[in-house]
């Protein structure tokens, strides 16, 4: 795998806001690299930048948030260099994401063809010189491809006519609709029932395979990156503290918060066994104390965690942020 190039390399990237109460530290200096083809989770509570981190990476980051520091390259260009005019030829076209929250993303007074026509008309030239049916078919394969029953009929329906799972089918319709090299998909299924989630993540596998994209799935939960994604993220107060393939994330988690994590899920096989949330909630991103960030709510604390802690990498292209973790593994 690390013989190809990275799709995607971000590098030391921090973005910051300017609040009056001080620069909130939302993203403190991530190192990702995602390579052709693959599929990445990136998992973390509420508040650990996951959304800020990839806003970032597709340029939409606004006042009083900045890139601070650090460099994001898409295959040869360095995206923080780009100005407006050069981002959106990007944009939608090489790299999609669908964001966190479907009615607020979707334009409410637009029709749905008009919204996937207007990606169409700004990213594939070719298309939209073909005139408004092209156009109206294309949409409506894509309407069809993502499972959007009686397409024909509902090209002219506005977003809110349409169910929570229907609006994300569309915002995958509309993020696939140029055919990204690179789909982000945040929290895809957070407000949906289990029977809908299993559709819509199995829809986005489908169409990565069929298009050949690389994936990253953002996502609170730890079942749906064990089930879809090849390695995974995990993030904690701006910083990632642990990263490996999937497998050995979940099988064999070695930062406390991690295990955490694992640890709060509710489980059918285990139906009697309490579920276990971790204490506390992720703590001030404003001049964070130079010590373990999840050093006040971990259970495995001790004196050597009073400082700031480096993310160590580990064999098997596993990395973690625990001076812990790094002893027990030397000792194996
Ligand atoms: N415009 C803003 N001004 C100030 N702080 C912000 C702003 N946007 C985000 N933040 C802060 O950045 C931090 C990271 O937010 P982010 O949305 O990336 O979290 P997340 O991991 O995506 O959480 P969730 O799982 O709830 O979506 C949070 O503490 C948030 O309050
Ligand atoms: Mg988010």
């Amino acid at each position: 795998m690390k013989s190809i190039s990275p799709l995607l390399k971000i590098k030391n990237l921090r973005t910051y806001f300017d609040t009056h109460a001080g620069v909130v530290r939302a993203v403190d200096g991530i190192d990702i690299d995602l390579y052709p083809g693959e599929c990445l989770g990136v998992v973390g509570e509420s508040g650990s930048g996951k959304s800020v981190a990839f806003l970032s990476v597709m340029g939409l980051i606004k006042k009083p948030g900045r890139i601070a520091s650090g460099s994001i390259r898409f295959e040869d260009r360095e995206l923080t260099a780009l100005n407006p005019r050069q981002y959106r030829d990007i944009r939608g076209k090489e790299i999609a994401m669908t964001l966190q929250d479907s009615l607020t993303a979707l334009n409410p007074s637009i029709k749905i063809i008009d919204q996937i026509a207007e990606v169409l008309k700004e990213h594939d030239r070719d298309m939209a010189a073909k005139g408004p049916k092209a156009i109206r078919g294309w949409a409506l394969e894509m309407m069809k491809l993502v499972g959007i029953p009686d397409a024909e009929n509902r090209l002219n329906d506005y977003p809110h006519q349409f169910s929570g799972g229907m609006r994300q089918r569309i915002m995958i319709a509309i993020a696939l609709s140029c055919k990204p090299k690179l789909l982000i998909a945040d929290e895809p299924t957070t407000a949906l029932d289990v029977t809908i989630q299993a559709q819509v993540l199995n829809l986005i596998a489908d169409i990565k395979e069929e298009l050949n994209m690389s994936v990253i799935i953002i996502t609170h939960n730890l079942g749906v990156v064990s089930e879809y994604t090849d390695r995974t993220v995990v993030m904690y107060a701006g910083q990632i503290v642990e990263s490996g393939l999937t497998g050995d994330v979940i099988l064999n988690p070695l930062h406390p918060y991690t295990k955490g994590l694992l640890k709060s899920i509710p489980r059918l096989s285990e139906r009697d066994k309490a579920i276990h949330p971790i204490p506390g909630q992720v703590s001030g991103l404003i001049e964070p104390a130079s010590q373990c960030r999840f050093l006040p709510r971990c259970s495995e604390q001790s004196e050597t965690c009073r400082t700031e802690i480096p993310l160590k990498t580990l064999s098997g292209h596993r990395e973690v942020r625990c001076i812990k973790a790094k002893e027990e593994t030397d000792k194996c």
